[in-house]
C-alpha cells in the first residue's frame, strides 16, 4: 500500500516519459523495415518492453542504451528555475526483417492491448509462419475478435479461446484488401487493418465513425507507405519494402495528463510540462478540461513535422461541471477516469457518456473509476456508457484499489494530493506498464 498525502502547491518542469502509442508502433515499423531505425527517446516502460522482446522473438536486431537528457526548444519557463527533470527513456536501434522476415515465435504480450492488438496485422499475411500471442491475466480478459473478424475478411487464419479472447493463433496467409467499416473507433484495430493492407493484394480502405489517434498514419506515411485520408476512411495501398531512418518519440500526453489534472486541482500549483506530443487526435483532455475553466497554455507552437510537440503550462484553477460524449471520446480515451476525478472537484455535474469501450480497458474503468472515486467520498453514478458526476467540492480520502490497472494507480496517487486526508493505493506498482518513475517524478514537484 503506498500512501499519498494532501499536499502544498507542486511546482517543477518536467519532462514525462515518452510517448506509449508512438513507441509501440515504432518499434514495430521499424522491425518491417528493410534497414536500421534509430528511434530516439523510447517509452522504458514494461508494455514497451513487451514490444521490443517481440521485435527481437521476430528476428529484429534491437539495442537499447539509456538515454536520459532532451533537449528544450524556447526559452526556460519563467519562475520555475532551471532545472529540467527528465523521465530516462531507451535510444533503440532496430534492424528490420522487412515486410515479409518475421520468424515463427510464440510471443508474450504481457500487459499491453496496443501490442495485442497491432502486431497480428502484420503477421497475418506473411504466409507459412505460425504465431501464438498471450499475456497476463487482464489480457486474457481483453477482446480480439475485433480484429479477427476483419482480418478474417481479409482471408486472415486465426484462432483464438472462445473466439474472442487470448491466447491468439494466427497462421500467415495471402491477404486481400477490403474496405472495413469500424463498429466503434479504435487506433488499434485501424492500425492491425493498415499493417494487415501493406501485405494484401489491393486497396485497403478503413471506415472510422469517429477520428482516432493517428500515429500509424503518419509513421507509415514517413516510412515510404502509400496511404491517405479520404473522409472519413484512411486508404492504404500494399507496399513492397518499408525504409524509414530515425524517430524521436515525444512525452506522452496521457501520463502528461496526471500532472495537468494534478496542477489544477492542488492550489497554488505551477506546472511545466516538457516537449509533450500534442498531436489533435490525442488532446481531448485539454479541450475538455478548458471547457472546465481550466488554462492551459501551449508556451512554444508545435512543431508541424512528423508529431507536433510543445511545452505545457498548467497552473491551479477552479472548474466547472461539463459534458463529455460524441467525437471528444476517442480523442481522450484513456483520459476519461481523469475527468472523473476533476469534476468530483469542480462545480455542478459532469456527465460522460458514449464511452462504452472504458469497460474494455487494463480493467473495466467505467466500474473501477466509480468504486476508486466513492471510496474516496466521490458522487459517482455510473452508467452502460459513462459516468455522472456531481461535484462535491473535492475529496475526503480513503483507499483505492487499482485492480492492475496503470492509470487507475496513478489516479489515487494525483487524488491523494488532492484530497483532504490522504489516499492509500493498493497496487501502486502497475504504474511501471506505462510510468515507472511516476512516483519520484510526482515527489518531485511537491519537494519543490
Ligand atoms: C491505443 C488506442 C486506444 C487506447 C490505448 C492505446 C493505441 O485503444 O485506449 O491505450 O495505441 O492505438 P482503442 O484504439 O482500442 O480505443
Amino acid at each position: 500500500m503506498t500512501r499519498f498525502d494532501p499536499s502544498g502547491p507542486l511546482r517543477g518542469w518536467l519532462r514525462p516519459p515518452s510517448d506509449k502509442s508512438i513507441s509501440h508502433r515504432a518499434a514495430l515499423i521499424a522491425a518491417m523495415g528493410e534497414g536500421e531505425t534509430e528511434i530516439t527517446a523510447y517509452l522504458d516502460a514494461a508494455d514497451t518492453r513487451s514490444t521490443l522482446a517481440a521485435v527481437a522473438a521476430l528476428g529484429a536486431r534491437v539495442e537499447t542504451a539509456p538515454q536520459v537528457s532532451w533537449t528544450t526548444v524556447g526559452p526556460v519557463p519563467q519562475g520555475l528555475g532551471n532545472d529540467l527533470r527528465v523521465a530516462p527513456s531507451l535510444g533503440v536501434r532496430i534492424q528490420g526483417v522487412g515486410l515479409r522476415g518475421a520468424g515463427p515465435a510464440t510471443i508474450d504480450v504481457g500487459n499491453a492491448g496496443t501490442l495485442l492488438r497491432l502486431l497480428p496485422g502484420w503477421l497475418a499475411g506473411q504466409e507459412g509462419g505460425r504465431w501464438t500471442l498471450d499475456g497476463d491475466d487482464s489480457i486474457r480478459r481483453r477482446p480480439v475478435d475485433r480484429i479477427a473478424v476483419p482480418l478474417r475478411e481479409m482471408g486472415a487464419h486465426l484462432s483464438c479461446r472462445e473466439d474472442r479472447l487470448p491466447p491468439l493463433e494466427i497462421e500467415g496467409a495471402p491477404l486481400r484488401g477490403v474496405t472495413y467499416e469500424l463498429p466503434i473507433a479504435s487506433a488499434q484495430v485501424k492500425s492491425c487493418l493498415l499493417f494487415a493492407g501493406l501485405l494484401a493484394e489491393g486497396e485497403t480502405r478503413v471506415v472510422e465513425p469517429l477520428p482516432s489517434r493517428d500515429h500509424t498514419e503518419r509513421m507509415l506515411a514517413a516510412a515510404g507507405a502509400s496511404i491517405r485520408r479520404d473522409g472519413d476512411a484512411v486508404v492504404l495501398q500494399p507496399a513492397e519494402r518499408l525504409e524509414w531512418s530515425s524517430i524521436l518519440v515525444p512525452a506522452d500526453i496521457s501520463s502528461a495528463a496526471f500532472f495537468v489534472v494534478a496542477a489544477l486541482l492542488v492550489g497554488g500549483s505551477d506546472v511545466a510540462l516538457e516537449g509533450i506530443g500534442v498531436n489533435p487526435t490525442r488532446t481531448g483532455l485539454l479541450t475538455i478540461l478548458e471547457r472546465m475553466g481550466a488554462e492551459i497554455a501551449r508556451e512554444w507552437e508545435p512543431e508541424e513535422s512528423g508529431e507536433p510537440i510543445t511545452r505545457l503550462r498548467i497552473r491551479s484553477a477552479p472548474l466547472r461541471g461539463t459534458e463529455v460524449g460524441g467525437a471528444e471520446i476517442p480523442l481522450a480515451i484513456d483520459e476519461l477516469p481523469l475527468v472523473a476525478l476533476a469534476a468530483c472537484f469542480a462545480e455542478g455535474t459532469t456527465t460522460i457518456r458514449d464511452a462504452e469501450e472504458l469497460r474494455r480497458k487494463e480493467s473495466d474503468r467505467i466500474e473501477t473509476v466509480t468504486a476508486a472515486l466513492r471510496g474516496l467520498g466521490g458522487n459517482v453514478e455510473p452508467t452502460e456508457d459513462g459516468m455522472v458526476i456531481e461535484g462535491s467540492g473535492g475529496l475526503r480520502g480513503g483507499t483505492i484499489d487499482s485492480h492492475g490497472d496503470h492509470r487507475i494507480a496513478m489516479l489515487g496517487a494525483v487524488a491523494g494530493l488532492a484530497s483532504r486526508e490522504g489516499v492509500e493505493v493498493v497496487g501502486m506498482d502497475a504504474a511501471a506498464v506505462s510510468y515507472p518513475g511516476f512516483e519520484a517524478d510526482l515527489a518531485s514537484l511537491i519537494a519543490r
